[in-house]
C-alpha cells in the first residue's frame, strides 16, 4: 500500500484551450504557484476489481470513471494488468468549490505509479499526470512551475518543470472562497466551446507565449509588481475570452467583482496585491507575506465573502510512506 500527497496550484499565466484532445495537449503554455496547505492525500493498494473511493465511501460516478480511465492508461504504461484500490481525501475543505483535481490526479499519479512498479522521473510522471488533468502536470512540482504546450503530437515534450523553488520567494496566495457550490460545466467543455466558438481565440493563443517569458523572468527576479501585474492580466484576457464564445462563459458572482474592485482600491493605497480568478468564482489573491494577516482580516469583511485560506508555495507531490 502506497500513500501519495499533492498540493493544489494556482496559474499565475493561465492556460485555457486545448491543441489536441487524445493526450490532452495544451494550446498554451502556463506557469503557477503549488500551495502550501491545499492537498489531496491518496492510498493506492492492489486489489481484484478497480475501485475509487473518496475517504472510504463509493466516488461520484464521474469521478470514478476517469479515475479508472486513468489507471487504464498507467497500467498500459507500466505493462500490467494490476487492479487498485484507490482511497483519496482532500485536506482542504469540501464543496468548497476549489478544483481539486491537479492535486487529485497529481497525488493519484505518484502513489499508482509506485505500486505498479511504473519507475519514472517527475518530469515524465508529469505527461502522466497531465492525462488524467493538465493542470495536475504542474502539482508534481513544487514552488513555481512552468508547463510546456510542447509541439509534438504524442504529447512527449509538453511536461512540467520547475522554474524556483517554494524557498525561493515569501509570498502568500490568499484563497477567497464566495461561493461553495459545485462548478456546472467541465473545463474541457468550457475550453472546447471557447475554441469553437470565440472570435478572438487566436489572439488569446498567440498573446498568450509571449507572457510566459516575462512572468518566467519575473518570477526569478521576485519582482512581485511585475509579476501581479502579469498575473492579472493573464487572467482577464482568459475570461475575456471565456465571455466572447458563444454561449459566453461567465465565472464571476457578485462578490468576484467587489473582490477585483477592493484588490485594485487595497493596491492604490498602497497595500500591494493582486487577484487572479480561474473557472469559477473564488479569487485568489497574490501578496506579500507580512501582508497577508492584515489583508485577510480586510478583504474578510467584504459581503459575498464565505471564508479565506491562506497559502504560500508548497512542495512537490510525494510518497508519505510505504506500508
Ligand atoms: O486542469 P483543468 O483541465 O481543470 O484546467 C484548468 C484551467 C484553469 O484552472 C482555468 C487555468 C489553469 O491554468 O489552471
Amino acid at each position: 500500500m502506497v500513500t501519495a500527497i499533492a498540493q493544489s496550484n494556482i496559474a499565475l499565466s493561465k492556460y485555457w484551450g486545448k491543441r489536441q484532445l487524445e493526450y490532452n495537449l495544451p494550446a498554451v503554455g502556463s506557469i503557477s504557484l503549488t500551495l502550501s496547505g491545499l492537498s489531496t492525500r491518496t492510498r493506492v493498494e492492489e486489489s481484484a476489481e478497480d475501485r475509487i473511493l473518496v475517504g472510504g465511501a463509493p466516488a461520484p460516478g464521474a469521478f470514478a470513471q476517469r479515475a479508472k480511465r486513468f489507471l487504464e492508461l498507467l497500467r498500459g504504461e507500466a505493462g500490467t494488468t494490476q487492479r487498485l484500490t484507490v482511497d483519496t481525501e482532500n485536506t482542504f475543505p469540501t464543496g468548497a468549490g476549489l478544483a481539486s483535481s491537479a492535486s487529485g490526479f497529481a497525488a493519484l499519479t505518484v502513489a499508482a505509479a509506485r505500486v505498479l512498479g511504473l519507475d519514472r522521473d517527475t518530469k515524465a510522471l508529469s505527461i502522466l499526470a497531465r492525462q488524467g488533468s493538465g493542470s495536475a502536470a504542474r502539482s508534481l512540482f513544487g514552488g513555481f512551475v512552468e508547463w510546456h504546450r510542447g509541439h509534438r503530437d504524442d504529447g512527449s515534450d509538453s511536461f512540467a518543470e520547475p522554474i524556483a523553488p517554494e524557498q525561493h520567494w515569501d509570498i502568500r496566495m490568499l484563497v477567497v472562497i464566495t461561493s461553495e457550490k459545485e462548478k456546472s460545466q467541465s473545463s474541457t467543455d468550457g475550453m472546447n466551446l471557447t475554441r469553437d466558438t470565440s472570435p478572438f481565440y487566436a489572439a488569446w493563443v498567440d498573446h498568450s507565449e509571449s507572457n510566459l517569458a516575462r512572468m518566467r523572468e519575473s518570477i526569478l527576479n521576485r519582482d512581485l509588481t511585475r509579476v501581479g501585474e502579469l498575473t492579472e492580466a493573464s487572467c482577464l484576457q482568459m475570461h475575456a475570452v471565456m465571455l466572447s464564445g458563444t454561449p459566453g462563459l461567465l465565472y464571476w458572482n457578485p462578490a468576484t467583482l467587489a473582490l477585483i474592485h477592493a484588490v485594485r482600491s487595497l493596491r492604490q493605497q498602497g497595500t500591494e496585491c493582486y487577484f487572479t480568478i480561474d473557472a469559477g468564482p473564488q479569487v485568489k489573491i497574490l501578496c506579500k507575506g507580512e501582508d497577508a494577516a492584515r489583508l485577510e482580516q480586510r478583504l474578510s469583511e467584504l459581503p459575498g465573502v464565505v471564508r479565506i485560506l491562506s497559502a504560500g508555495p508548497g512542495p512537490a507531490a510525494r510518497i508519505e510512506d510505504d506500508a
